[in-house]
């Protein structure tokens, strides 16, 4: 895949879409269906991302797949004769759905042959980018940044400042050993209704002591395309993974421009029961099939919960 084709006017033409991981923390239902097909309602996370890319003007999503995971591949692909029956049955609207994925974007699939990273996963999409793209697009398929418009952000700063965008989100202090964490700096100037900073440095999951703020990497990345080089350059980290995080680190010790966005947001991490249950609930109460009855489900449950637990 080396032809050359039109951007959009912020240049993303191809997002990368890692989803070769394990998914143990939703093991057993990931033993035979991939985490990033799980449901948000009806909707799996990762056609929520590639609708999400769509928005951001690409036209190509790579899909980092391993080769036990190919049912990702296949969300995107034709289903003909499912939609010969539905439409037989005048069921127009499941038809609409079923055409989604397919309608929204053209998917490629890239291999990774040994979940060894979201930095080597990323490493692994180098050839499916054109030759012309200089900005290397990544959006995790578990993290779900609302409203969408983070990435055009994000491509609005890169235009202005060069080097590479990140996207950060505010946790609690309790929360931050769980990710990426940004030690940051004010910039001069600013972005019209979004806080924009510089980044100094990077750690992965640290202890809550040794953060150095409260600003945590979520799923959307515009890296320069020398994050290729410098993924060639890193030795495996936490876990024993090669980590993005690190990459990045390495380009900023290096001199390299590194912003974030901040975004101020929704922010739902599919990644896990905890951040998965709770995306559900939102977009259910949120549906307009199902958000009235599931409001009064759902105080009913916390009624009765509540009463099992007086302590509360
Ligand atoms: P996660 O760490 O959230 O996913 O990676 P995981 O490794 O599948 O989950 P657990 O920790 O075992 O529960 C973020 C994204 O990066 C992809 C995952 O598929 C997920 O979409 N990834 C991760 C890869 O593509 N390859 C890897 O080697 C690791």
């Amino acid at each position: 895949m080396r032809a050359t084709s039109q951007a959009s006017s912020h240049g993303i033409r191809t997002v990368v879409v890692p989803a070769a991981g394990m998914g143990t923390r939703f093991l057993p239902a990931t033993k035979t269906v991939p985490k990033e097909l799980l449901p948000v309602i009806d909707t799996p996370g990762i056609e929520l991302i590639a609708a999400e890319a769509a928005q951001a003007g690409a036209q190509r999503l790579a899909i980092i797949t391993a080769p036990e995971k190919q049912e990702i591949m296949r969300h995107f692909g034709n289903f003909d004769e499912l939609c010969a029956t539905l439409a037989e049955r005048g069921k127009t609207t499941q038809v609409e759905k079923v055409q989604r994925a397919t309608n929204l974007i053209e998917a490629v699939s890239v291999v990774q042959e040994k979940p060894l990273g979201l930095g080597h996963a990323v490493g692994c999409a180098e050839a499916a980018l054109d030759d012309d793209e200089d900005v290397v697009a990544v959006m995790l398929p578990d993290d779900l940044v609302l409203p969408n418009g983070a990435m055009e952000k994000m491509a609005q700063v890169r235009d202005e400042l060069g080097g590479s965008v990140l996207c950060a989100y505010n946790v609690t202090p309790e929360e931050v050993f769980n990710y990426g964490v940004f030690d940051v700096e004010e910039i001069d100037g600013h972005f019209d209704g979004f806080s924009v900073k510089r980044v100094r440095g990077m750690v992965e999951k640290p202890a809550q002591e040794e953060a150095p703020s409260t600003l945590v990497a979520v799923g959307r990345y515009l890296l320069d395309r020398a994050v290729f080089d410098a993924l060639r350059r890193i030795t495996p980290g936490k876990g024993g993974e090669l980590q993005l995080t690190d990459a990045i680190e390495l380009m900023i010790q290096e001199g390299h421009p590194v912003h974030v966005v901040v975004h101020e947001g929704k922010r739902h991490d599919l990644g896990n029961p905890a951040g998965y249950i709770p995306a559900n609930v939102d977009f259910g109460l949120h549906d307009k099939t199902y958000g009235p009855a599931l409001y009064t489900a759902i105080k009913a449950i916390i009624s009765e919960y509540e009463a099992e637990n007086p302590q509360l």
